[in-house]
C-alpha cells in the first residue's frame, strides 16, 4: 500500500503535464446552446476554457499562420457572414482562388465530417489543412511553429493554456479546435418562435408548412435532407446540380455511387452565406429555389428525395419558402 503511494508520488513528479491537461489557472467554458439541441460530443482531451478559446480566436484572426503574413482564417471566414465568405471563391495566398465556396462556421460541435466532401473527421486535423493548402495560406507548419515560438507573446499564452514547453503543432491545432467548438448559433427567429417568444408572419408560416411537407402532399420536402435542429442530416447526397469536374465525396471514397455527392449543409444563417452550393454557383436564394423547382439534372446518383419532375411550386409559394428560410438567421450570432 505504502509502496504504491510512493510510486504514484514519483509518477506525479516525473510525468510532465501534457497539452491535453487543463492548467489550474484556466476557467472552464460552458458551451451555450439551445435545450432543443442534442448534447454534442465534445473532446475529453481538449476541454473548453475561456483562455484557450481566446488564444484560438487570436490565431484565427492572425495572418501569422500564412506563408507571407497576408492571409488569416478570418479573411475567408468573415464574422458578418456567419463566418462564410460573400465571394464565390475566396482569395488565398497571392490572391489565389480555390475551387470551392468557403463554409460558414457555427455549431461545429454537432458535425463529425468537415469540408464539403467530409474528408476530415476531427476539427483538430481539419484546421491544419488550410494553413498548408497552396491556394489558401500556403505555409509550412514547421515555419509557422517557429514563428509562434518567437513572436507576440504566443509562447506564454500557449504555456498558460496547454502546459509548459514550446509551441507545437498539437497545441496549435487544439487551440483552434477549442475556439471553433465554442461558436454556437441558436437565437434565430425560428428558435424564438419554437420557444414561444415570437410569432411567424402568415407568409413565414406558409413557408414552414411547405418546408416540412413531402412533395407528394404538395410540399417542398426540404426537411427530408435539411431536417432536425441543425437543419441538416449531414449525410452525403446529390441534390441534382449539374456536375463539374469536382465530384465531391467520390474524391474521398473512390466509389462511383459517391460521384457528385456533397454533405448536406445546415440552412441556419442561410440568408447571410450567399453565394450558395459547394462552388457558389447560385447568387441568391431565389436561384436556389428555382433549381429545386425545376427537374434535377439527370445523373445516376441524384437522390431519390429530389422529385424527378421538380417541385413546381407557385411563385407565391416560392416566396413563402424563402421568407421561412430567412427566419433561420441568428441576428445575435457572434455579437
Ligand atoms: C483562402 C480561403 C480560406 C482560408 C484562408 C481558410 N479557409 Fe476554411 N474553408 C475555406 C473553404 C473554401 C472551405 C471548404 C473547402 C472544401 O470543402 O474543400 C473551408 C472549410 C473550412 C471548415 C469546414 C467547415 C465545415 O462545416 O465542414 C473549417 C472548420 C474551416 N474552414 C476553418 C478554417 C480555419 C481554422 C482556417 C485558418 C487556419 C481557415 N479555415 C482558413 C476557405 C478558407
Ligand atoms: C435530397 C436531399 C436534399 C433535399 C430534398 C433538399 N436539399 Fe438543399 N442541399 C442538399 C445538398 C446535398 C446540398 C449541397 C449541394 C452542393 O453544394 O453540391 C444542398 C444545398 C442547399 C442550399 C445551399 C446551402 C449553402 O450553404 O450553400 C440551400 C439554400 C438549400 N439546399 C435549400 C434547400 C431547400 C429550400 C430545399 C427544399 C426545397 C432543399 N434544399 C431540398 C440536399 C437537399
Amino acid at each position: 500500500m505504502l509502496v504504491r503511494k510512493y510510486l504514484t508520488l514519483i509518477g506525479l513528479l516525473i510525468v510532465p503535464a501534457t497539452a491535453i491537461d487543463v492548467p489550474r489557472s484556466n476557467t472552464p467554458y460552458q458551451l451555450k446552446y439551445s435545450q432543443r439541441f442534442t448534447a454534442p460530443s465534445l473532446p475529453e482531451d481538449n476541454i473548453l476554457t475561456k483562455e484557450r478559446i481566446a488564444l484560438g480566436e487570436r490565431l484565427f484572426n492572425d495572418t501569422i499562420l500564412s506563408i507571407d503574413g497576408t492571409v488569416s482564417c478570418a479573411g475567408c471566414h468573415v464574422s458578418d457572414f456567419a463566418f462564410a465568405d460573400d465571394r464565390r471563391f475566396s482569395r488565398g495566398f497571392e490572391g489565389r482562388l480555390g475551387k470551392r465556396n468557403s463554409m460558414p462556421l457555427f455549431n461545429l460541435a454537432w458535425k463529425s465530417h468537415f469540408f464539403w466532401d467530409g474528408r476530415e473527421n476531427r476539427l483538430r486535423d481539419q484546421v491544419l489543412v488550410p494553413i498548408q493548402d497552396h491556394q489558401e495560406m500556403a505555409a509550412n507548419l514547421n515555419q509557422v511553429i517557429f514563428r509562434l515560438n518567437r513572436r507576440g507573446g504566443y509562447l506564454r499564452e500557449f504555456e498558460n493554456t496547454y502546459g509548459q514547453g514550446p509551441v507545437t503543432t498539437q497545441k496549435l491545432s487544439l487551440a483552434l479546435e477549442n475556439y471553433l467548438l465554442s461558436l454556437t448559433s441558436d437565437q434565430s427567429k425560428y428558435d424564438l418562435v419554437a420557444e414561444k417568444k415570437e410569432n411567424f408572419t402568415p407568409e413565414e408560416a406558409q413557408g414552414q408548412k411547405l418546408f416540412f411537407q413531402k412533395p407528394s402532399l404538395g410540399g417542398a420536402g426540404c426537411f427530408q435532407c435539411h431536417g432536425g435542429s441543425q437543419f441538416s442530416d449531414f449525410k452525403f447526397r446529390n441534390n441534382g446540380l449539374e456536375h463539374t469536374e469536382d465530384l465531391g465525396r467520390y474524391q474521398v471514397t473512390g466509389k462511383n455511387s459517391d460521384k457528385g455527392l456533397f454533405q448536406t449543409p445546415s440552412l441556419r444563417n442561410i440568408e447571410l452565406t450567399a453565394p450558395y452550393m459547394h462552388d457558389g454557383r447560385f447568387e441568391t436564394l431565389e436561384e436556389v429555389i428555382a433549381h429545386y423547382n425545376g427537374p434535377p439534372h439527370k445523373h445516376p446518383t441524384v437522390d431519390k428525395l429530389v422529385p424527378s419532375k421538380g417541385l413546381n411550386l407557385s411563385p407565391a409559394n416560392q416566396k413563402a419558402l424563402i421568407a421561412f428560410l430567412k427566419t433561420l438567421t441568428d441576428p445575435r450570432y457572434n455579437e
